[in-house]
């Protein structure tokens, strides 16, 4: 049994409804760790999902060939015991996390190496057979699972660390790294990874990389188009393009690792990559706030910028139907009284008094003003991450409700929850609940839509209505998951024509036989 127990702030005199908080909070928190699940072979209803080429049947399959004995035989050559046909193992990778999509792909292959990659690709190429490079099968789009029967290209098997430089904090490794897998082999040598997600025990740095994800701390250490410095990757054609530089500097002509960053294995597969490490902070606080409208929210975040500055990692919120979703589904427990909206804030720091003052500061004047109403602070370590769980599980909680309608956008930050109430009113009791949460330091929000079972006609109230409201404040679309398959469609919203003209061209440039993960991300 784990308890969340609050600490006095220091010279706290307004923080209201402390004792209710301790009383509260002691109840125990139902903490299953979603880091340490395994999403691969997920037993859950996977047999009942129709597949997508039934589901979206405006979508048809492009002139590829199909497997024949003679490919099964040379993929067997080149992989031996590496190659999956057995339907029963092949659900969990023809269907997405979300249970949102199938394909139907026959064939699954685990490469070890960058040339095993290099031979696959060569070979499918010249066959015109298509593939799907997929990593820990966490992606929210659709992009990680064939379409149709696309080959599989696992990079499960594609775990080695190569190299860390501990004075710089580079390190380098296979694409098939597990985040946490990473960031705990950091962790003993006092560095981190400069990312972080909900999903970290499952998915790998390949498929961060290539989905360019942004995560929980993105505010404070910034996107992977900064962190990761070198990256290798393998063409359709089987070629190797090795940019796996390890310097902080080189102007040396285009910086082609950028666009294997965010291009969700559409241009090719990232086979290694090279990324800078922050120290490991010394010193981490996390509190969690209650505030009574996002007015306050904003308030909350605008003051804890200018008064954590530095020490501030993370500032997350949550709404108070994310909270019901969260108890209900998963029956975790709210450690302060009801609010509309939790706002949590972490700091990270070298120096722990330093912090713990800073942040009592912010907190009493947060208090002081009446932006904050309620709140506490964890502890320990298991506190904290009890805290986190609360954000980090939604995503998991929803998935219980039935289908997941996911909208991951971003907005200017004054109009970040409008939409929230808006859409909240044209759906009305069509839906089981609207959820949202998200990076409110990084102004974007998660938008979440359920009902027991996928609906058309509430699909088609929210879509394209909410990317219509998100293009006319010139809000993006896709902020951090990316386009895949299910949002391909709408890059138009964010995108100006030529913009999407040029990426065609690219595409054509990098895979002239469109073999690489087709039917994602840019509409063709
Ligand atoms: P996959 O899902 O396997 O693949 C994702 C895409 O990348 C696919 O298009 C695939 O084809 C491509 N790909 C994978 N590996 C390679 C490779 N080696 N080379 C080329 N292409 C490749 N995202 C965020 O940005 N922020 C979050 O906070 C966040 N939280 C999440 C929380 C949960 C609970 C879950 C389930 C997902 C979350 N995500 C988040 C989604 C996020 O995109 C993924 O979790 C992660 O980045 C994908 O990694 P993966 O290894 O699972 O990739
Ligand atoms: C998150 O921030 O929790 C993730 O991006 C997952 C989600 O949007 O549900
Ligand atoms: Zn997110």
């Amino acid at each position: 049994m784990k308890r969340v127990c609050t600490r006095q702030f220091r010279n706290l005199t307004r923080l209201r409804s402390f004792g209710e908080v301790r009383e509260k909070i002691s109840r125990s928190i139902n903490h299953v760790c979603l880091s340490r699940r395994s999403f691969h072979g997920s037993a859950c209803r996977l047999g009942e999902l129709e597949l997508t080429s039934v589901r979206y049947p405006h979508v048809q399959r492009g002139k590829y060939a199909t497997l024949t004995e003679k490919d099964v035989d040379f993929f067997q050559k080149l992989l031996p015991q590496r190659v999956l046909q057995d339907p029963s193992e092949l659900d969990g990778y023809n269907i997405d996390w979300m249970r949102t999509v199938r394909g139907n792909s026959q064939m699954v292959l685990r490469p070890k190496t960058t040339s095993e990659v290099a031979e696959i690709l060569k070979y499918c190429n010249e066959r015109h057979l298509a593939v799907v490079p997929q990593g820990g099968n966490t992606g929210l789009v659709g992009g990680s699972v064939p379409v149709f029967d696309e080959i599989v290209i696992s990079t499960q098997l594609m775990n080695q660390i190569i190299s860390l430089d501990e004075v710089s904090g580079i390190v380098v490794c296979q694409s098939g790294c597990i985040l946490e897998t990473l960031d705990n082999y950091l962790a003993e040598r006092e560095l981190m990874m400069p990312l972080d997600l909900g999903a970290k025990g499952s998915c790998h740095i390949g498929g961060n990389v290539s989905t360019n994800a942004g995560g929980l701390r993105l505010l404070r250490y910034g996107s992977l188009h900064g962190s990761v410095l070198g990256v290798e990757a393998v063409l359709a054609s089987g070629e190797i393009v090795d940019c796996l530089s390890s310097l902080r500097k080189d102007n040396t002509g285009y910086d082609l690792k950028q666009l294997f960053i965010g291009s969700e294995g559409t241009l090719g597969m990232v086979t290694s990559v090279s990324i800078l490490c922050p120290r490991r902070p010394k010193a981490v606080n996390v509190a969690f706030l209650g505030v009574e409208n996002f007015e306050a929210a904003l308030q909350t975040f605008q003051l804890c910028k200018g008064m954590l500055a530095e020490i501030l990692s993370a500032c997350e919120f949550m709404d108070q139907e994310s909270m019901q979703c969260i108890q209900e589904n998963l029956k975790l427990t709210n450690p302060i009284k009801s609010y509309p909206l939790y706002i949590l804030i972490e700091t990270s720091g070298s120096h722990g008094s330093h912090d713990e003052e800073k942040l009592n500061a912010f907190l009493e004047a947060a208090m002081g003003k009446g932006i904050v109403q309620d709140g506490t602070i964890a502890m320990d370590v298991t506190q904290r991450q009890n805290i986190w769980g609360l954000r980090e599980r939604i995503a998991e909680g929803l998935l219980h409700d039935g289908y997941n309608y996911k909208y991951d956008i971003s907005l200017p930050l004054p109009k970040l929850y409008e939409i929230v109430e808006d859409m909240r009113q044209r759906l009305g009791s069509k839906v089981t609940r609207v959820v949202s949460y998200g990076h409110l330091g990084d102004g974007n929000l998660h938008f979440n839509v359920t009902t027991p079972e996928y609906n058309k006609e509430v699909l088609g109230l929210i879509e394209p209505y909410i990317y219509e409201w998100t293009s006319q404040v010139r809000g993006s679309v896709s902020a951090e998951h990316g386009l895949g398959f299910k949002k391909r469609d709408c890059i138009r919203y964010s995108k100006e024509p030529n913009a999407v003209k040029m990426m065609v061209k690219m595409k054509k440039l990098f895979d002239p036989n469109g073999i690489l993960n087709p039917y994602k991300t840019i509409p063709l």
